[in-house]
C-alpha cells in the first residue's frame, strides 16, 4: 500500500514513523513533512490547506490511504473532496468536524445528549457579553468559537480580564471569522486527561490515556503553549474512572453524533477535566494531539493502518486493538524565547547520540541547510521514551534529551513527574 500523511509537526512524523513499521505499507508520502521522516517518507510540497493539490496528488500518485494530522484542512472538508474523488482518507466529514471546528456546535450537542460539560452561554455581540461578564462570579472562561491555533482559551480571573477577551476576539478580531460568537463558561478545576478514541461513526475504540503539559515553565507556570511535552498513562486516571468516561462522555458522543446524522470517524480528542463531581468535557478535538500522539502511538503494539481501514470501513468491532504495558514520556525541546518570538536556523546536534539511548527523536520544527538539521519552529523536537514505569521512562527521555543541543533550547524538567 502506498499511505500519505498530510502535516509536518511532531505528530505527523509520529504517524509517519508507525505506518512505515507496518508490513502492509511499500511506500509513505508526507505533505510537506520534516527532515526526521527522511529515511521512511518521500516529502511532498504541498501545503497542508491546499486541498485541491493533496487530492491531485494522492490521485496521480495511485495513493491506497491518506491520514491527516492536523484540524485545519479537516474543518476545511479534505474528506469530502477526497471522498467524492473515490479516495481512501482516514478523518472526520467537514459536517462532523465542527466538533472541533465550532465550539457552540460541540457545547450544545453535549448539552442535548447529558455529557457533562462546563456550564455556559452562547454570544453573538460583544455587548450581551460583557452584560452577562457583570452579573456572573469570575473566574471564567472566554472562548472564540471557531479554530484560532490553540490561543482562543482565554482564562480569566476578574471581570476585566473577561472584557478585554470578549473585546480582542468580537472587536480586534484577533482570531477573525472564529470570533463571530464566543462561548463564557464556568471555570472548572481538577486534573486534565487527554483521551484519544479510534471512532467508525458507530463505536468508539478508546486508546490508552495521556496528559499534556501546556504550560512553558515547570510546575504549570507561565503562558500555554502548543505543548511541552506528554505523559501516557495519565495518573489519576484508573480502571473505574476509564469505564465512567467510555460510557458516558466518549460512546454518548459518537451516538449523538450518528442520532445527528453526521457520523464521526477518524478521532474523537477528549480533553477531560476531572472534577470534584465527575469527569467533565473541556474540549474536543477531532484529530490526534500533539504531543500526545507521541507517547500513544508507541505504545500502539497493532497495525494503525489495520484499525484506520476497519475505522472508514465502519468495522472496528472486528479489530483488537492492543496496548504495551509500558507507560510512555515525551520531553518537547522548544527555541529560545517560544511560545513569544523565536529565532530559528540554530544548527541541532546529538540527534543520532540521542536515539543511540533508546529513545525516539520525533521532529516538530527542524529543516535541512546544507546538509545540517537546523531549528525551524517554536517546538523543535519531541523526544519519547517507554519504560517499565513512569520513572524509568522519564529518565530514558531526559537522558536522551541531554545528548541534544541547539543555541537558546529549553524543555520543561518535570514532564510525567
Ligand atoms: P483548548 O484550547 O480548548 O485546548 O483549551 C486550553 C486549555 O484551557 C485547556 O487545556 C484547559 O487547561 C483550559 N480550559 C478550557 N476550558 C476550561 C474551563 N471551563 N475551566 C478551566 N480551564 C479550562
Ligand atoms: N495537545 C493539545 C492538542 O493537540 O490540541
Amino acid at each position: 500500500m502506498k499511505v500519505f500523511v498530510v502535516g509536518a509537526g511532531g505528530r505527523e512524523h509520529t504517524l509517519v514513523w508507525k505506518i512505515a513499521q507496518s508490513t502492509r505499507v511499500s511506500e509513505v508520502y508526507c505533505a510537506p513533512g520534516n527532515p526526521g521522516m527522511r529515511n521512511i517518507a518521500r516529502s511532498v510540497n504541498i501545503a497542508v490547506d491546499d486541498i485541491k493539490a493533496l487530492a491531485d496528488f494522492a490521485e496521480s500518485y495511485n495513493i491506497d490511504l491518506t491520514v491527516v494530522g492536523p484540524e485545519a484542512p479537516l474543518v476545511a472538508g479534505i474528506v469530502d473532496e477526497f471522498e467524492r474523488r473515490g479516495l481512501k482518507i482516514f478523518g472526520p466529514s467537514k459536517a462532523a468536524a465542527q466538533i472541533e471546528g465550532s465550539k457552540v456546535f460541540s457545547k450544545n450537542l453535549m448539552k442535548k445528549y447529558n455529557i457533562p460539560t462546563a456550564e455556559y452561554r452562547v454570544f453573538e455581540n460583544p455587548e450581551a457579553a460583557i452584560d452577562y461578564i457583570s452579573s456572573i462570579n469570575p473566574p471564567l472562561v472566554v472562548k472564540a468559537e471557531g479554530l484560532a491555533a490553540g490561543k482562543g482559551v482565554i482564562i480569566a480571573r476578574d471581570r476585566y480580564e473577561a472584557e478585554a477577551a470578549v473585546k480582542s476576539i468580537m472587536v480586534d478580531r484577533a482570531f477573525g471569522e472564529a470570533g463571530n460568537r464566543v462561548v463564557i463558561e464556568e471555570f472548572l478545576q481538577g486534573p486534565e486527561v487527554t483521551v484519544l478514541a479510534f471512532c467508525d461513526g458507530k463505536i468508539a475504540v478508546p486508546t490508552v490515556s495521556s496528559r499534556d503539559h501546556k504550560r512553558v515553565y515547570d510546575d504549570n507556570k507561565g503562558p500555554n503553549t502548543g505543548g511541552m511535552g506528554a505523559v501516557s498513562p495519565a495518573p489519576a486516571y484508573g480502571a473505574d474512572l476509564a469505564k465512567i468516561v467510555e460510557e458516558t462522555i466518549i460512546q454518548r458522543t459518537v451516538d449523538a453524533m450518528a442520532k445527528e446524522g453526521i457520523p464521526l470517524k477518524g478521532i474523537l480528542y477528549t480533553g477531560l477535566m476531572l472534577t470534584k463531581d465527575g469527569p467533565k468535557v473541556l474540549e474536543y478535538n477531532c484529530r490526534f494531539g500533539d504531543p500526545e500522539a507521541q507517547v500513544v502511538i508507541p505504545r500502539l503494539k497493532t497495525d494503525l493502518i489495520d484499525i484506520m481501514l476497519a475505522v472508514i470501513e465502519g468495522e472496528l468491532t472486528d479489530i483488537k486493538v492492543e496496548w504495551k504495558k509500558e507507560p510512555a514520556v515525551c520531553v518537547v525541546m522548544a527555541s529560545g524565547g517560544y511560545p513569544g518570538h523565536y529565532e530559528t536556523g540554530k544548527v541541532i546536534t546529538g540527534i543520532d547520540a540521542a536515539e543511540k539511548t533508546g529513545a525516539i527523536v520525533f521532529h516538530a520544527g527542524t529543516a535541512e541547510r546544507d546538509g545540517k538539521i537546523v531549528t525551524a519552529g517554536g517546538r523543535v523536537l519531541g523526544v519519547t521514551a517507554l519504560g517499565e514505569d513512569v520513572e524509568s521512562a522519564r529518565r530514558s527521555a531526559y537522558n536522551a534529551v541531554l545528548k541534544i543541543h541547539f543555541d537558546g533550547m529549553h524543555y520543561r524538567k518535570d514532564i510525567g513527574k
